[in-house]
């Protein structure tokens, strides 16, 4: 198994792209962490996990909260041993134009999916430089590529993820970290339901993507462990697009 004898913490893992990880990465023989805010799912996927025979444990951590993410990682340590993965993939969507856009909203967005992954990426490399590495995976978006017409705040959150996995990449690349961001497109989960928000847009959209179809959390999870594993041992700073050719 692919990640046999590793331990991983996925942020957002009680549903969507985050709950697929957790699941892909225990089925390849790693002891995975799952956090998130919501309790129930989140409680629900752990459970799934041991049913299928694999190693998991759940904390309800918000990701913005750096107290939280040094009890999480404490918990993590007395529980498995050590940590090997970090995935950075709590976030949350927003739509405004720049002119209804306000300084609350920006700043919220921006601490969930940015702060978060400084936060996180923060606190695991001392464990990870302790233990001579590790792989650490930040989950972008596509829309941190490229502007819209909507969605002012999700795409410069993403595209700041993007560019501080590259400063993480190369500030950690000589203790054997390595860390990559995942650019996923249009995949079906909860935030799928509020950027497309009515069937006509969801139709339009998908008809003129290159692959003719949304993508699976579980396609997302495959890339997220090829990453993740050591099949990848020499790729850092790389930004992996998983989006049905959409930004081809
Ligand atoms: N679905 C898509 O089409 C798509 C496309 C590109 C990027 N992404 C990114 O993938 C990641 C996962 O998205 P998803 O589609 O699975 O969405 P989702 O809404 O289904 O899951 C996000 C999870 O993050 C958790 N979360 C939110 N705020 C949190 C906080 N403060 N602390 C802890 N957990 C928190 C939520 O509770 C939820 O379980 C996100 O970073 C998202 O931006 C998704």
């Amino acid at each position: 198994m692919r990640l046999d004898g590793k331990t991983a913490l996925v942020t957002g893992a009680a549903r969507g792209i985050g709950a697929a990880v957790a699941r892909v990465f225990a089925a390849e023989g790693a002891r995975v962490a799952l956090t998130d805010v919501l309790s129930g799912p989140g409680q629900q996927v752990r459970e799934a996990i041991s049913t299928a025979g694999g190693t998991a444990s759940f904390a309800e951590p918000d990701v913005t909260s750096e107290p939280d993410w040094r009890r999480v990682i404490d918990e993590v340590l007395d529980r498995f041993g050590g940590l090997d993965i970090l995935v950075n993939n709590a976030g949350i969507y927003e739509r405004n134009t720049v002119e209804d856009l306000d300084l609350e909203t920006w700043n919220h967005v921006m601490e969930v999916n940015a702060a978060s992954v400084f936060l996180g990426t923060k606190a695991c490399i001392p464990v990870m430089r302790r233990s001579g590495g590790g792989s650490i995976i930040n989950i972008a978006s596509v829309a941190s590529m490229r502007g819209s017409q909507w969605s002012t705040a999700y795409h410069a959150s993403k595209g700041a993820v993007a560019v501080f996995t590259r400063s993480a990449a190369v500030q950690y690349g000589r203790y054997g970290i390595r860390v990559n961001s995942v650019h996923p497109g249009a995949i079906d989960t909860d935030m799928l339901d509020q950027v497309y928000l009515d069937d006509d847009l969801r139709r339009q959209r998908i008809e003129a993507m290159p692959m003719r179809r949304s993508g699976s959390p579980e396609e997302v999870a495959k890339a997220v462990l090829f990453l993740a594993s050591d099949d990848s041992s020499y790729v850092t700073g790389a930004e992996l697009r998983v989006d049905g050719g959409a930004l081809a």
